[in-house]
């Protein structure tokens, strides 16, 4: 019997202000992007899609006509408060029409305040390593909700706070690109502290804000069953994944975010659903020559990798598993991100399929996830990739800012139309 799509369920698309909106020339990433080598094809996120000079809502429009009822996108702090303490009417109004819209086409926004990039002002002070951030940010989560808390419902007070840590406190392929695996840890350790205080601040703001946190959960495994593999992927599971997991359910951050255990006051439960970003799973393999890795490392085939960064193999089982994972914890579960990289979209078509499938089997095994969101809606700035990894539905020819739905996306309008989960 196939698995039917529970009623409300939100399917859409997902994007982050920097990879789509343009014009972003005030946040850290700007800095980053023109120094050489930090991006694999030498591009900067320029213009990007367009998003903040108009066509965000042709692209929302778009999305509609592809089925969509639902789209995540996310707010830049640099515009909203380009000086500290001083926050920028304009701004917050170009959000509210591009939400208005949204609204308007049939699509339920869901927003995240912080996607990767800081005001430069906030970078200048030391980014996640000062202990400022987290009450500025509180600050800004909060007049983010109390301004806009009109037009949206489903609130993440950030994204993938493991990811960043790894790739730009521990890693040096994002800013502030510090190689530091102390400072990464440091850094996670206040982002958590900024999302419960974040937290705190937005249900204040607004008491019917559902607010929750957008994190993303690789599925690891051993390479083989030597104790070795056993041993490093048990460490670094717990590392990036578990630590997070288990400060979040008890408001106790554990080593080796802190060196003593320590106890954040307000930190337990505080998020009202969960997001799961889910890309692809690892295999893991013991390497003493890897400390930076906890020695392990990834070395999974086929696996969908630049010469930057490292997707994972395609595995729907391993979103099925994280879902699950993750469903332990009771509160209810969105896929937030989930989505490859490819040139060719038959890889796209088949990937799609399968991990809505995956969704299905989570949710007839229990859990209650009730959303799934594409990464992304249309090609854009991927980070330390540039432009050279396509994640879009939609193709966008970078010369003439052209949009073409590829099959993926019919592919995707299919599955929704249908009203049960394939099998
Ligand atoms: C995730 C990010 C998102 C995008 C995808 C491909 O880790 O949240 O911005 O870059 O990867």
């Amino acid at each position: 019997m196939p698995t039917p799509v529970p009623r409300g369920f939100l399917w859409g698309a997902a994007t982050s202000s920097h990879q789509v909106e343009g014009g972003n020339d005030d946040n850290d990433w700007s800095d980053w992007e023109r120094e050489r080598g930090h991006v694999l094809d030498g591009t900067v996120s320029g213009a990007a899609c367009e998003w903040w000079q108009a066509r965000a809502e042709d692209d929302l429009t778009l999305a509609a006509s592809l089925g969509h009822n639902a789209h995540r996108l996310s707010l830049e702090w640099s515009r909203l408060e380009p000086e500290p303490g001083r926050f920028d009417a304009a701004a917050f109004a170009r959000y509210a029409r591009m939400l208005d819209h949204a609204r308007g086409v049939g699509l339920e926004p869901c927003v995240t305040v912080h996607h990767f990039t800081l005001p430069k002002w906030v970078a200048r002070d030391g980014s996640w390593t000062d202990e400022r951030i987290v009450g500025r940010f509180a600050r800004y989560a909060e007049e983010c909700v109390t301004r806009l808390g009109a037009h949206v419902r489903l609130w993440a007070t950030m994204n993938e706070p493991s990811v960043l840590a790894f790739l730009g406190y521990a890693g040096d392929r994002w800013p502030p690109g510090l190689g530091d695996p102390r400072a990464a840890m440091g850094a996670l350790a206040r982002m958590l502290r900024a999302h419960a205080a974040a937290y705190e601040a937005m249900r204040s703001g607004r008491s019917d804000a559902d607010v929750g946190l957008v994190i993303n959960l690789p599925a690891l495994d051993p390479a083989s069953r030597a104790w070795r593999d056993r041993a490093v992927t048990r460490a670094q599971d717990w590392i990036f994944n578990g630590v997070v997991l288990h400060a979040l359910e008890t408001g106790w951050l554990l080593p080796p975010l802190v060196l003593v255990p320590t106890r954040v006051p307000g930190l337990r439960r505080s998020f009202a659903w969960l997001g799961l970003n889910y890309y692809g799973r690892y295999e893991v393999r013991f390497d003493a020559r890897a400390p930076a890795l906890a020695f392990g490392r990834h070395v999974q085939e086929p696996s969908q990798r630049t010469a930057h960064n490292d997707w994972g193999q395609i595995s729907p089982d391993g979103l099925e598993r994280q879902l699950l994972r993750l469903a332990r914890i009771g509160v209810p579960l969105y896929v937030t991100e989930n989505g490859v990289f490819a040139l060719d979209d038959r890889v796209r078509e088949r990937y799609v399929r399968e991990h809505v499938a995956a969704v299905g089997r989570a949710i007839a095994r229990g859990a209650d996830v009730r959303g799934y969101f594409h990464w992304s809606l249309v090609d854009n700035f991927e980070w330390a990739e540039g432009y050279s990894a396509p994640f879009g539905l939609v193709e966008v020819d970078r010369a003439t800012q052209r949009r073409t739905p590829r099959p993926s996306a019919g592919v995707y309008a299919d599955l929704i139309r249908a009203g049960v989960f394939p099998v």
